[in-house]
């Protein structure tokens, strides 16, 4: 997103930046629909929602064929649509407060300027690309997942917009062909990011009380009981909004392939992703990678064995474990992937400190964003406290405070006055 966005997403941004999530704070159906009233009068006869997810481990595996293990929280993009017989796609973006119109055609032109209707002409143009007949309708959009915080508030918008043109253009796409759709709506020209599949997974497919164990490679996904009595996940806000992020994101992407077809040649094996050199045939070549290859491949493999050894630790109920998991994550991508800030580590570093803290890393794709900490119940509230004042004593901003559970992934399906959020 360029900076003019991003800038005028801060009012949305600050308003919510206080809050400890809970589930009445939401945007419930009767406000969407009397929004849409207001907005284009009359009434929506669909509404999708997608939430936004959080990465308990496995970062930037993704794109490499590795593990992951996200969550959807409740924090989600919502769409309102009605579809109408003739003229063009009009959206409504409550959180920019602006409109946009474009005509749906078979191969979209980008627009003028990127901005937040990229991201829905994107997902429009994939459904076009597949032959969809998209109609023209009225589309009002809001949602509460923080933009540029590393909660997939991109994937959230992509993953709400293909579900909900699912619907109104009447195909039968599962939820997995969804996810990749908007995946490659992203990847498309409209936005322009070489993401992996993580985070419209997540968005897509997410269980309520479960974390999300996705193979990267197989696209396999698992659903991973994860009991918030035990362990509540606090998402910790830096504020540092990303920079940089599609460049150093690509780049990294680069590196790691870089590494891979160098081991490949030397080794004389083809390995299909970073994902499968096995550790030792990585020890034996590492001399002839540079040190950034290095440093990204090492990373990974490292981080895919932590992921498989959190998921152990969660199944054990050992949240000590997972706690000193999520800090060796956080090293590792501080050093290896050298994707963290001051910011992410002071954070971690605080949280390391505070009582009832099992462990803390950096969390999406990094650059600044958001941390998660897996905390004792009982100490939410001390450890909000107490991390937001020593934060604030070196950052000027104060940090924003979520605490989630794992939520489900999303659906449409038609409002009704009364809804039960
Ligand atoms: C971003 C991308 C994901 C993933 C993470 C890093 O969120 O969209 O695909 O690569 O960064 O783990």
């Amino acid at each position: 997103m360029d900076a003019p966005e991003v800038a005028k997403l801060h009012g949305f941004f600050g308003k919510s930046r206080d809050r400890t999530y809970d589930k009445d704070a939401m945007i419930d159906n009767e406000t969407m629909m009397a929004r849409f009233d207001e907005v284009f009068g009359g009434a929506p006869v669909l509404i999708a929602r997608a939430p936004g997810r959080i990465n308990l481990i496995g970062e930037h595996t993704d794109y490499n064929g590795g593990l992951v293990l996200p969550a959807a929280i409740n924090l989600e993009i919502k769409m309102a649509a009605r579809a109408r017989k003739s003229g063009p796609i009009r959206l409504f973006s409550e959180n920019y407060g602006e409109e946009y119109s474009f005509y749906p055609v078979d191969e979209l032109s980008l627009p003028a300027a990127k901005g937040w209707h990229s991201f829905f002409m994107a997902v429009a143009d994939q459904f076009a690309r597949r032959g969809a007949a998209v109609p023209p309708m009225d589309v009002f959009i809001n949602g509460d997942v923080p933009l540029s915080a590393g909660l997939s508030s991109s994937a959230a918008y992509e993953v709400c917009a293909a579900v909900l043109l699912s619907h109104v253009c009447g195909t039968n796409i599962g939820m997995k062909q969804l996810a990749l759709l908007a995946q490659a709506a992203e990847h498309s020209p409209f936005v322009g990011v070489r993401c992996g599949i993580m985070d419209q997974f997540a968005s897509a497919l997410g269980c309520k009380d479960h974390a999300l164990l996705v193979d990267c490679h197989t696209l396999e996904c698992e659903a991973v009981p994860f009991s918030s009595k035990n362990a509540a996940i606090v998402i910790v806000n830096s504020m540092k909004q990303r920079e940089l992020r599609a460049s150093e994101y690509n780049q990294r992407r680069r590196e790691c392939e870089d590494g891979l077809k160098k081991i490949c040649a030397i080794s004389g094996h083809q390995f299909p992703t970073v994902r499968h050199i096995p550790m030792s045939v990585f020890s034996r070549y590492t001399g002839k990678l540079s040190e950034n290859e290095r440093k990204r491949l090492r990373h990974n493999l490292t981080e895919n064995q932590r992921v498989l050894d959190f998921v152990a630790a969660l199944r054990a109920d050992d949240w000590r474990g997972c706690g000193n998991l999520l800090c060796q994550s956080h090293e590792s991508l501080r050093d290896d992937y050298d994707v963290s800030c001051a910011e992410l580590d002071r954070i971690v570093e605080i949280a390391r400190n505070c009582d009832g803290v099992y462990g803390c890393r950096m969390t999406g794709a990094g650059f600044g964003g958001c941390a998660v900490a897996l905390v004792t119940p009982g100490a939410v509230d001390d450890f909000s406290r107490g991390l937001s004042a020593e934060y604030e004593k070196e950052f000027t901003a104060r940090p924003g405070i979520y605490v989630s559970t794992p939520a489900d992934g999303a659906n449409a399906a038609a409002p009704s006055k009364g809804d039960d959020e």
